[in-house]
């Protein structure tokens, strides 16, 4: 049985890293696959990779026209949607508060805060209404930051923090009609995640740390040893997605190699 046979799906943000794995994911379990992105070259390889058959649209999460757009071209082609699964974001660098300069505040946060957070609001006011008439569902990306210390800067810690209280708003406000939860990743391999504009940061991306070093901090905190692939996300994502669940909305899964699930007393494994 495929989870979601049938089943229309946008994923935001799935030009690389964990939207791309999950998209591929949602694909190879029977849905129609939509994805929405900002980079150009990478709407191209997305458009070789999925040829005909996926809805690849090129735009920015943050501009309400191009959402509209979005929604346009969703009904156009397929005249529904049953899930939406909001995987976009940007990094702050994992620069101190103190080490900003000054006249950068204002840019960093509007800059992190518009991607990380009003692009799913956007996503959330534009779709409400197919999710409605869908019954659907609505999966948004959070992370490990929103729980715990050092998974990111201050910025990008609040924005995720705030993306796991839309989800418990947007659960509320949406139900019964759309189940609405969250995923909060630790790492992801070979993710693109770009450092931010304002601190001249966006040519860093996170799959320029080294591969070595970063495997061997993340095992010296996680339980479980490997690093997750985008599609190992895969299943939890098309799950949420999917008309199977039934039981869950209003909540974010922590899906971290069991990394927050520990007192550090004894160091590594
Ligand atoms: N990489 C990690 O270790 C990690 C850990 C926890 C959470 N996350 C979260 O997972 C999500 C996916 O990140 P990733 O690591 O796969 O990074 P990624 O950069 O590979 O994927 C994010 C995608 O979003 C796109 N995007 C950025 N701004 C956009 C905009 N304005 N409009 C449309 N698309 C836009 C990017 O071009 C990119 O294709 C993010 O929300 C990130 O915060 C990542």
């Amino acid at each position: 049985m495929q989870m979601l046979k049938d089943d229309v799906v946008l994923v935001t943000g799935g030009g690389s890293g964990l939207g791309l794995g999950v998209a591929r994911y949602c694909k190879a379990e029977g849905a129609e696959v939509v994805i929405f992105e900002i980079s150009a070259d990478k709407v191209r390889q997305l458009k070789e990779e999925f040829g005909p058959d996926a809805l690849i649209i090129q735009g920015d999460v943050t501009k309400l026209a191009d959402q509209l757009a979005c929604r346009d071209a969703i009904l156009a082609r397929y005249g529904r949607l049953n899930a939406l699964i909001g995987t976009q974001g940007i990094f702050d660098g994992n620069v101190p508060l103190q080490q900003i300069p000054l006249e950068r505040m204002d840019a960093l946060f509007d800059e992190l805060f518009h991607v990380n957070v009003k692009g799913y609001m956007l996503s959330a006011r534009v779709f409400f209404d197919l999710l409605e008439a869908s019954q659907g569902a609505m999966v948004l990306t959070t992370s490990t930051a929103a729980y715990a210390a050092d998974g990111g800067g201050l910025v990008y810690t609040a924005t995720k923090g705030a993306v796991r209280s839309l989800v418990n708003q947007l659960a509320f406000e949406f139900a019964p009609h759309v189940r609405v939860n969250g995923v909060a990743p630790a790492g992801i391999a070979n993710s693109q995640l770009k450092g931010p504009g304002a601190l001249g940061l966006d040519a860093q991306k996170q799959s320029d740390i080294p591969k070595d070093a970063f495997l061997s901090m993340f095992r010296s905190l996680s339980l479980l040893q490997e690093l997750p692939s985008a599609e190992d996300h895969g299943p939890l994502y098309a799950f949420l997605a999917s008309r199977h669940n039934k039981i869950m909305t209003g909540q974010t899964v922590v899906a971290d190699q069991g990394m927050l699930n520990r007192a550090v007393l004894k160091g590594g494994h």
